[in-house]
């Protein structure tokens, strides 16, 4: 059995619940809504989210109505925050079809991501949990303030390790840390385990994140959505960073400024990626990752074994082992 249907095995049938449900809280009688919906639709995307909010919820007694309510609602909000990236990041191609903002256009994918966003508070109403209510809405902070945090980084001349951690804490692992902590309320534990199921996923999204800036720096099919693209917005992630701060070499930091003020070439931003893998970067930022994910299995260790506990190892395997 191939990784991902290991990692699915203990939800085939919550997982169809969710999509049931997902399905049907995206529909619209507005046609161009209804167009763009369709087009997002078409591709689902990994969900790794609701699958991790499904097992996590397992681990802790089982899905119920306020986990499925839940997971709709942070798919939702991950979906919005995509269709708003594209037009922020400038970028045609998602999910290996067009954006929305590409299809359509800047002020299509602007709306409809305002839609998927309120959609997605709907559902978090739904489950009728305060403290899960206050998870989504204080998440929808987070992201916001993560992409924030991360364009005024953009111009500045600092190469700091600390505000790309603060970064993808903020624009990604939040996400996973509102999934994992929203399903163990919805399993109706204790404050201590919830603390805890919210620092399993906190580490898990940091691991997701740095895999996902390492795949920046190879050209891949695969993935689905352009590569090459950081440094063409002026970002500099963890390979180039720890680069940077090690390097002697002038050429290289010249470099690395012309790229945050976004006057660096194609070519030159082509040399200083080369510059970066042939000093240590993707190794370091590898090291970096794996960190995170023994991070998360210290607190997958003290759980007693079962076939949930399985999956979750091998979603984690997955998230830093993955092609796409
Ligand atoms: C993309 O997330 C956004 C990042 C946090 C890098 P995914 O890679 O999980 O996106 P989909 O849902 O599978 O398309
Ligand atoms: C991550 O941002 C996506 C969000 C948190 C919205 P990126 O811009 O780094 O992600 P990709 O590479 O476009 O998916
Ligand atoms: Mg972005
Ligand atoms: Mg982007």
């Amino acid at each position: 059995m191939d990784s991902i249907s290991l990692i699915k095995q203990p939800i085939t049938a919550e997982l169809e619940d969710f999509r049931q449900l997902f399905d049907r809280s995206l529909s619209s009688s507005n046609s161009l809504l209804s167009s763009v919906i369709t087009h997002i639709r078409q591709k689902n995307g990994k969900m790794m989210r609701p699958i991790l909010v499904l097992l996590v919820a397992k681990l802790h007694g089982k899905v119920t109505y306020q986990t499925l309510h839940a997971a709709v609602a942070l798919e939702l909000l991950h979906t919005a925050s995509l269709v708003h990236d594209d037009v922020v990041d400038e970028s045609t191609e998602r999910r290996g079809q067009l954006s929305v903002n590409a299809i359509f256009n800047n002020k299509v994918a602007v709306l409809v991501g305002d839609f998927l966003l309120a959609t997605s508070l709907v559902h978090a109403g739904q489950t009728m949990n305060h403290d899960i209510i206050d998870v989504v809405a204080c998440l929808g902070q987070d992201l916001a303030d993560g992409e924030i945090l991360q364009l005024s980084n953009v111009s500045n001349r600092e190469f700091s390790e600390a505000i790309y951690f603060d970064v993808i804490r903020k624009k990604t692992a939040a996400l996973f840390a509102a999934c994992t902590k929203a399903a163990a309320l919805s399993a109706g534990v204790g404050e201590e385990q919830v603390e805890r199921a919210r620092l399993f996923g906190e580490y898990i999204g940091i691991c997701f994140q740095i895999k996902d800036d390492i795949f920046d720096y190879f050209d891949s099919q695969e993935i689905g959505k352009p590569t090459g693209n950081d440094m063409l917005e002026g970002k500099l992630t963890l390979p180039a960073l720890y680069v940077l701060n090690q390097t002697q070499d002038a050429w290289a930091k010249e470099m690395a400024v012309k790229v945050k003020s976004g006057t660096a070439t194609e070519q030159e931003i082509n040399r200083l990626i080369e510059f970066v893998k042939q000093n240590g970067g993707i190794d370091y930022a590898v090291q970096a990752m794996d960190e995170y994910r023994d991070k998360a299995l210290d607190v997958l260790a003290a759980l007693p074994d079962s076939d949930v506990k399985t999956a979750l190892i091998s979603y984690l395997n997955y998230v830093v082992d993955r092609n796409k």
